[in-house]
Parts: structure tokens; sequence; C-alpha cells
């Protein structure tokens, strides 16, 4: 008797979780799909990164580099810093392959060599914090429905002669209160582009800069 409430009791739980999509310690079938097809992607052709992502196994909220959501097994953090081998060139990047996550609160890419980020017309809405600090990107194109983004960080990143188009879509992200652009090589010339109203944090160092920045971004802390 005892056995077969059990048994009740445990089909009644794997129901509950399968109607839900998702089971204890796993993600959402979408969004381990797409785990893995980020991880193809980032080792196209022949990286060998993430070796604990593996498909079949259920369990990727305990996969290196993720967190989830406990409540709702959904990604929350992906921190994918000094990732994807050197040797595999530069990499563009189509942010579509984000799109599944729809609870990312953070996006960590630092050194994994992307030179590109290809924007869609759909957005990142849930993207609190990317760094993407350490790659030596020359074009990051954002549109609009980035609203959402409060800290950028774009430490080291790109070489003089190639920062203009990168800060004129700052644009795209009104609601950035940090905003990290050191190591850049920027000129003040350059800055004097910056609009973005809900600053609170900016870094600037290891640059070269002149007064003229300061015109248009009112109060913020620099350090
Ligand atoms: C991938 O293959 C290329 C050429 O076949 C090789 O030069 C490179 O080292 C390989 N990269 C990795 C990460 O295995
Ligand atoms: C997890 O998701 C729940 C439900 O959406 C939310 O209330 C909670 O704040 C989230 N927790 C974290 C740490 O994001
Ligand atoms: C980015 O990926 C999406 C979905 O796979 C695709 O439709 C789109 O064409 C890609 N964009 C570029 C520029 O490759
Ligand atoms: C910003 O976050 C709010 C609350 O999480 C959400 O309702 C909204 O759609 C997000 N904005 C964008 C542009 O996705
Ligand atoms: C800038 O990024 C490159 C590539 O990740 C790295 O090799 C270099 O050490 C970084 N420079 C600084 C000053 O952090
Ligand atoms: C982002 O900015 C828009 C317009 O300035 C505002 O309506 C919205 O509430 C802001 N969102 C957050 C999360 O601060
Ligand atoms: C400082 O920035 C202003 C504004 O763009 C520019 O006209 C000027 O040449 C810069 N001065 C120096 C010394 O670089």
């Amino acid at each position: 008797m005892a056995g077969l409430l059990l048994q009740l009791l445990l089909t009644v739980f794997v129901m509950a979780v399968s109607l839900q999509g998702w089971l204890p310690l796993g993600c959402l079938e979408e969004e381990r799909t797409a785990l893995l097809q980020l991880k193809d992607a980032l080792n196209y052709p022949n990286g060998t990164s993430l070796p604990s992502w593996i498909d079949g196994d259920a369990h990727c909220c305990s996969w290196e580099s993720i967190v989830c959501n406990s409540s709702t097994g959904r990604v929350t953090i992906l921190a994918l810093d000094s990732t994807r081998n050197w040797e595999l060139g530069d990499w563009y990047l189509n942010d579509s392959l984000f799109l599944p996550f729809q609870e990312l609160n953070v996006l960590s890419l630092s050194a994994n060599r992307i030179a590109g980020w290809v924007k869609n017309k759909e957005s990142l809405g849930s993207l609190k914090l990317l760094d993407l600090s350490g790659n030596d990107i020359n074009k990051l194109i954002a549109s609009r429905g980035s609203s959402n983004l409060s800290a950028l960080i774009l430490n080291n990143i790109t070489t003089y002669g190639s920062s203009l188009q990168l800060l004129l879509s700052l644009r795209a992200f009104p609601n950035l209160t940090k905003l990290d652009l050191s190591n850049n090589d920027f000129r003040g010339k350059i800055l004097g582009f910056l609009d973005l109203k809900n600053l609170e944090y900016l870094d600037l160092s290891y640059n070269t800069l002149n007064n003229s920045i300061f015109q248009t971004i009112g109060k913020v802390y620099v350090t």
C-alpha cells in the first residue's frame, strides 16, 4: 500500500515537472537546446570549450559557467569569460543565439576574440549587465530595445580608428548607470557624442582624453 502510494506520488511529481517543462537541476528544454547551439557556435569549427555541456544531459543548470533561477529553472547568468579557443580566429557573434534565454540578466563574454556583434530586431530585454571586455570589437551595432541594460563593460575592446561607430551606438542603451570604457585609446573628440542621462559610474581610465567629454555627460563619478 505504501509502495503504491509512493509510486502514485512519484508519478504525479514526474507529471508536474514535465508539464513545467523542466526537471530539478535541469533547465527548460528550449534553453538547453539553445545552450548546445551556443556551444557549437563558440567552438566552430573545432574548438574544445565547455566540455561539461553535454547533449543528452538534462541537468544543464549544473553545467559550468551557468546560473539558473531555482524557481523558474531559467538561465539567469552566462559567465563565458575566456572560454573560446583563441586559435579559432575572430568570432562574429549573432545575438539571436541568446534570445531563448528570457530571464538572462548577466552575459559575460570577455576575452573570447569577438570581433563583431550582430544585433537582431528582437532584443535581449532582460539583460542588465553585458561584459564584452578583452575582445577586439570594431563594430558594435545596437538598435532599439536594450533599455533595461544598466551596466555595459567595454574595457579593452577596440583600437583607435574604429571607436566612433562604437560610441554612437551607445545611444541604444538609455538606461545605463554604469559604463566601463577603460583601456580603449578613445580620444576626447569622439566621447562628445555620449548622451547617457542616467549614468552614475563611468570608467575612462587608460584612454587619451580631454575635458570636452564633461560638457555632454553631466554628473558622473570618474575613476
Ligand atoms: C582547428 O583546426 C585548425 C586547422 O585545421 C588548427 O590550426 C587549429 O589549431 C585547430 N584549433 C583547435 C582549437 O583545435
Ligand atoms: C527567480 O524567479 C522568480 C519568479 O519569476 C522571481 O520572483 C525571483 O526574483 C527570481 N530570483 C532571482 C534570483 O532572480
Ligand atoms: C542570426 O541568426 C538568425 C537565426 O539563426 C538568422 O535568422 C540571421 O540571419 C542571422 N543573422 C546574421 C547576420 O547572420
Ligand atoms: C525590461 O524589463 C521589464 C521588467 O522585467 C520588462 O517588462 C520589459 O519588457 C523589459 N524591456 C525590454 C525592452 O525588453
Ligand atoms: C586586452 O585584451 C587582450 C585580449 O583579451 C589581452 O591579451 C590583453 O592583455 C588585454 N589588455 C589589458 C590591458 O587588459
Ligand atoms: C528605461 O528607460 C525608459 C525610458 O527612459 C523607462 O521608461 C524605463 O522605465 C526604464 N527601465 C528601467 C528598467 O529602468
Ligand atoms: C579636445 O576635444 C575637442 C572637442 O572635440 C577637440 O576639438 C580638441 O581638438 C581636443 N583637444 C585636444 C588637445 O585634443
